[in-house]
């Protein structure tokens, strides 16, 4: 690997799986000898984790959307100076269970911020920082969150809204894949993890390799 390592977001809705093909994917890379750091978001760093557990504790989906998006940008903003900026810089591959096109769908798409004063944020937060690769999740809504039913709730605070939260959330997700192509790999959430798992390890393990040869 180069100098830099290798950053990679996974994104979706509820239930789409993604925090299992993290765990997946992480395995798959370190079975072969890479060094791999996994985290989370909002979260990853003690105060972007107490940030995390206030959003979540006090009911962060009903508040105003801009107090929303401080609190995420202002956790990301600790997460990638004290987190993932440092790894990167050991040649580390860092997975993050969420980033800022979370943001993008939760408080733009599903909650109408509007999306240029998000951009403006974000670069106030993290300039121009992005994933190297973004896998997004990509289910029904309805099977998704009859997933998320059968399990112990994380106390996730969207979880409960309604359907047509869900659905805009999805398009967004979607709109957004559109908009970074290079990026974005829209997955098909619904197969078995397995098969997810793979397809994931061999577009990253394709990017490795470009990423190696630069
Ligand atoms: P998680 O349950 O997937 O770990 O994420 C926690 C919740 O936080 C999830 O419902 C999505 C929400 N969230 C936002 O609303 N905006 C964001 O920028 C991020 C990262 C998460």
């Amino acid at each position: 690997m180069g100098q830099r390592g290798l950053f990679i977001s996974l994104e979706g809705g509820e239930g789409a799986g993604k925090t299992t093909q993290l765990m997946l994917l992480a395995d798959a890379l370190r079975g072969r000898g890479l060094d791999v750091v996994t985290t989370r978001e909002p979260g990853g760093t003690p105060a972007a984790e107490s940030l995390r557990e206030t959003f979540i504790s006090h009911q962060g989906q009903s508040w105003p959307i801009s107090a929303q998006l401080l609190t995420m940008f202002a956790a990301r903003a600790l997460h990638v100076e004290q987190v993932i900026k440092p790894a990167l810089a050991k040649g580390k591959i860092v997975i993050c269970d969420r980033f800022t096109d979370s943001t993008r769908a939760y408080q733009g798409y599903a909650q109408g911020f509007d999306l240029d004063s998000i951009e403006t944020l974000r670069h106030i937060a993290i300039g121009d920082f992005e994933p190297d690769i973004t896998f997004i999740f990509d289910i029904d809504p309805v099977t998704g969150l009859s997933r998320t039913s059968k399990r112990v709730s994380t106390g996730d605070t969207f979880e409960g809204l309604d359907i047509g939260f869900h659905q805009k959330l999805r398009a967004g997700f979607w709109d957004i894949a559109k908009q970074a192509p290079d990026r974005c790999h829209v997955v098909d959430a619904s197969k078995k993890p397995d098969i997810v798992a793979q397809e994931i390890l061999n577009l990253t393990l394709s990017r490795l390799k470009e990423h190696a040869s630069c």
